[in-house]
């Protein structure tokens, strides 16, 4: 059974415009170019942060608030990770499974952090932990950035939802498919 997060859908309403306004919510606390990071299990002192982070990478509705993201993190069938460097954290890849299909359920990098490989390194360590069957996911249409990792990453567009995300806001299903096995673009830990 999929796990049902609030606020409705917004498991896979994760692909909102990107063009976030940070000066909103918490400054950016990750240097751009953060030393070590390391991709890992999240632990219950780092949803404050990672909440922070929501809200620093999604507009307000799809932000996922600290009951939100303290409930996937109990939750026994979610994969919940970190990219974290210091004390800080730097992206968040979440995702479950039902029976024999993934799903990624949210992903972000910090604004001050992006085009270093972040997410691309969260999805490949998320990828491997929900080892079988196919992944889906849903994006925001005009999310260029999303689509691009995916498509980078083996997903392919499925198909269009209109008014998914709201009036105009469409969404795009996409889709990577897998014979069972881990995904063998998976690399090491660390950067
Ligand atoms: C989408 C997002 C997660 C990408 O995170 P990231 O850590 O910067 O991604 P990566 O560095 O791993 O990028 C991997 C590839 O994705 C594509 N990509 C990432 N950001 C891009 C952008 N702004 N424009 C175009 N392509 C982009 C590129 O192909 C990139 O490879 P390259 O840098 O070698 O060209 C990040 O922009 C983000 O958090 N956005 C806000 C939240 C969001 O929209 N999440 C996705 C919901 S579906």
């Amino acid at each position: 059974m999929w796990v049902i997060v609030p606020p409705l859908s917004s498991t896979t309403r994760m692909a909102r415009n990107p063009a976030i306004d940070v000066t909103r919510s918490e400054q950016p606390k990750v240097a751009a170019a953060a030393g070590q990071i390391e991709i890992a299990p999240v632990r219950f002192g780092d949803l404050r942060s990672a909440a922070a982070l929501q809200k620093r990478s999604f507009a307000p509705r799809l932000a996922y608030s600290y009951l939100t993201l303290l409930f996937l993190h109990l939750m026994p069938g979610v994969r919940f990770l970190v990219a974290r460097t210091g004390d800080s954290i730097a992206g968040i890849a979440i995702g479950d499974r039902n029976k024999h299909q993934s799903r990624v359920v949210n992903i972000c990098t910090d604004p001050s952090a992006r085009r270093q490989g972040i997410a691309t390194r969260l999805l490949r360590q998320l990828e491997n932990e929900l080892p079988t069957g196919d992944i889906v996911l849903m994006a925001e249409l005009d999310n260029a950035a999303a689509r691009a990792l995916y498509t980078k990453e083996g997903y392919a567009e499925l198909g269009i939802i209109r008014n998914y995300y709201g009036r105009g806001k469409d969404g795009i299903w996409m889709q990577k498919t897998r014979t069972g096995g881990k995904n063998p673009t998976s690399t090491r830990e660390t950067i």
